[in-house]
């Protein structure tokens, strides 16, 4: 028997997006459910749609505080929502010294929740229990988007997304094209 629990532990979810008002909404069914203490990793190329997943993700939590932005002369930005949310951007990082000052972990640490733009770059630094989130540009606005957990309470969270309502057409659009 292949070894179940190592496998749920990797449970994976693709999904295609057909407009940048459909990854808004994934990131707000995200943000709605969102238990404090997780941890999203975005990694894609530029104009792949990391931050509207992060504008909708606010949205899901309610910040009320400001419009979320890739952040130009800071490296994290804070919202206020239901939860804390913590908006990294590690694209200007030049290198792994300058992201230990940073205290990233305070907010990894917290009960907030923790997305993380271009977090390639900062993979060393990353929690080990969070969800990673690849974009990649397809025709036109057209996106693929996997998205893989790599602990149970991540696990949990995806499970929970995959079966929305808004989401289920996003997981079967995505497997007509496979
Ligand atoms: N399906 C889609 N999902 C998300 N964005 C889309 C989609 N189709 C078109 N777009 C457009 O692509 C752009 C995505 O920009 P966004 O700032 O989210 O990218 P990013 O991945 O954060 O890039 P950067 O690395 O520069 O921060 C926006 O202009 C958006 O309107
Ligand atoms: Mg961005």
């Amino acid at each position: 028997m292949p070894n179940a629990s190592l496998m749920d532990k990797r449970l994976s979810v693709t999904l295609k997006s057909q407009s940048r008002e459909e990854t808004f909404s994934l990131g707000e069914i995200f943000g709605q459910t969102a238990k404090g203490g997780k941890v999203i990793a975005l990694i894609g190329d530029l104009g792949a749609g990391k931050t509207q997943f992060v504008q909708g993700l606010a949205k899901g939590l309610d910040v009320s505080n400001g419009t979320v932005n890739s952040p130009t002369f800071s490296i994290v930005q804070e919202y206020e929502g239901r939860l804390p949310l913590a908006h990294v951007d590690l694209y200007r990082l030049e290198n792994l010294d300058a992201i230990a000052e940073l205290g990233l972990e305070d907010y990894f640490d917290e009960a907030g929740i923790s997305a993380i733009e271009w977090a390639d770059k900062g993979e060393a630094i990353l929690p080990k229990g969070r969800l990673n989130l690849y974009l990649r540009d397809l025709e036109g606005d057209q996106r693929e988007i996997v998205i893989q957990a790599t602990d149970s309470q991540h696990q949990s969270w995806l499970a929970q997304v995959s079966q929305n309502k808004t989401v289920l057409p996003l997981i079967d659009s995505a497997k007509d094209s496979a």
